[in-house]
């Protein structure tokens, strides 16, 4: 990945080695699009991320088809008018509390002299067929674990000579449903589906490192509606799972314990919100009455003894069914936090002090300076989502699925810079 400046001279790379890919990631609280240009089937640069709050999703489904959809016609128009960029198809993120994981293996015998990409194809093909379905079910992700030529374990069998192909597979499911509704709001909007992703392998790619997924990472991305936690080890997966609880319901919690709107609670979430009240320097300080409009005075020590309980549970939750799947947490493990929630002043110290490992709060891995906003843990997943996206298109030939509306030029990056600063203001 090389660093976007505005004295960069995109013209010097051939113009067929590049291409533009869009990635929408629905999440409770917002759906955004991120755009992003490939080289040679790369990730090479993020162009833009347009986003917009979405009220027809619960903890990550969705809930309201024409909500949804108008939320991406309105993403479309803005990718054109502020990215300069018309997308028409789209590869899709999504999360869902029913994501399931099965190992399965699967076997073919070689045909020619030695393994090819078919063969690879071939036998990633029989492990989906071959996977016993629920009612309901649908398979996202077959993930090869494992190759074995002649049932030795190989690292990459194209080339090798062998007469059978075994691979053993980490597949991913989620309700057929869940598929059948993004596929909806997404053809309503005009636009063609490529592909789906359960967006939190996007998450790890983005925010962590090879060395930390080879000794052992735990992500956990605290959104809205849900914390997605995903475990990779030895580059392995080894553990997904979707907990349907996430920031909104901290908000809930404050709303209801502190007897104020929706939205104060929002606000004093973000601007007064500590994870435990055992960091606060004055737990008895009010808070600042202008936020409550009108409502009893409360205390910084009201509001993270509200927090620290809703934190405790989600933590709770999920270590508890990762200790249940028979996986434990040691050196050298790590955890990396991420998701809007994770940006919650002292959450990061919380895990760690309860966890007793390494705790870091992810940031997408963009190059510094002029995407500085984006790689803000709000944004993991929408940038992580299009960076899978480019190294997993399972396309067999290059396509541009989006295109651009306006001369590449620098403009377009100063454009972004504005977009990216006002945005935020
Ligand atoms: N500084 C902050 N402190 C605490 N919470 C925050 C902060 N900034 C954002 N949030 C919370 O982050 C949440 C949104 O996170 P995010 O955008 O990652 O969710 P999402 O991807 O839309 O939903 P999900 O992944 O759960 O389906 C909201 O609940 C918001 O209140
Ligand atoms: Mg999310």
């Amino acid at each position: 990945m090389r660093a976007m400046n505005a004295s960069d001279n995109y013209m010097t790379v051939p113009e067929e080695n590049i291409n533009y890919i869009a990635a929408m990631d629905i999440g409770s609280n917002k759906i955004s699009l991120s755009i992003a240009q490939t080289l040679d089937g790369r990730f090479d640069a993020l162009l833009g991320v347009v986003h917009h709050q979405c009220q027809g999703i619960t903890s990550g489904r969705i809930t309201n088809l024409e909500a949804v959809t108008a939320t991406i016609r309105k993403l479309l128009c803005e990718a054109v008018e502020i990215i300069g960029f018309s997308v028409t198809e789209v590869f899709i993120g999504i999360t869902d509390p029913e994501i399931a994981v099965h190992r399965n293996t699967a076997m073919v015998a070689v045909g020619g002299d030695s393994i090819t990409s078919e063969d690879i194809a071939d036998v990633l093909e029989a492990a989906e067929t071959a996977m016993p379905l629920r009612e309901n079910e649908a398979i996202l992700h077959v993930i090869p674990e494992q190759f074995l030529v002649n049932g030795h374990p190989v690292d990459d069998p194209v080339g090798r000579s062998g007469v059978r192909l075994d691979v053993e597979t980490t597949v991913l499911t989620v309700p057929r449903s869940s598929i059948v509704n993004v596929d909806r709001v997404c053809r309503a909007a005009g636009l063609t589906v490529r592909d789906i992703f359960f967006s939190p392998l996007g998450t790890l790619q983005a925010v962590t490192h090879p060395r930390q997924r080879q000794l052992g990472v735990l992500l956990l991305d605290i959104g809205a509606g849900t914390t997605d936690v995903v475990m990779m080890e030895g580059d392995r997966l080894r553990y997904c799972d979707v907990v349907p609880i996430g920031g909104q319901s901290f908000t809930e919690s404050l709303a209801n314990g502190l007897r104020c709107l929706r939205e104060e609670a929002e606000t004093i979430k973000i601007k007064c919100g500590m994870a435990s009240p055992a960091y606060l320097n004055n737990p008895d300080l009010a808070v600042d009455s202008s936020l409550l409009c009108g409502s009893a005075p409360v205390t910084y020590g009201q509001v993270s003894h509200i927090l620290e309980s809703r934190i405790s549970e989600i933590l709770h939750i999920a270590l508890n069914r990762l200790h249940y799947a028979g996986i434990g947490l040691t050196a050298p493990h790590s955890i990396v936090i991420t998701g809007g929630t994770a940006q919650l002043n002292g959450l990061r110290a919380f895990i760690q002090e309860l966890i007793e490992l390494p705790v870091e709060v992810g940031f997408a891995n963009l190059p510094a300076g002029m995407f500085d906003l984006a790689r803000q843990p709000v944004f993991s997943s929408s940038v992580g989502l299009v960076m899978y996206a480019s190294t997993h298109d399972q396309g067999h030939s290059p396509r541009m699925t989006v295109q651009m509306t306006e001369k590449k030029n620098n403009n377009v990056f100063k454009k972004l810079a504005d977009f990216f600063g006002g945005f935020f203001d």
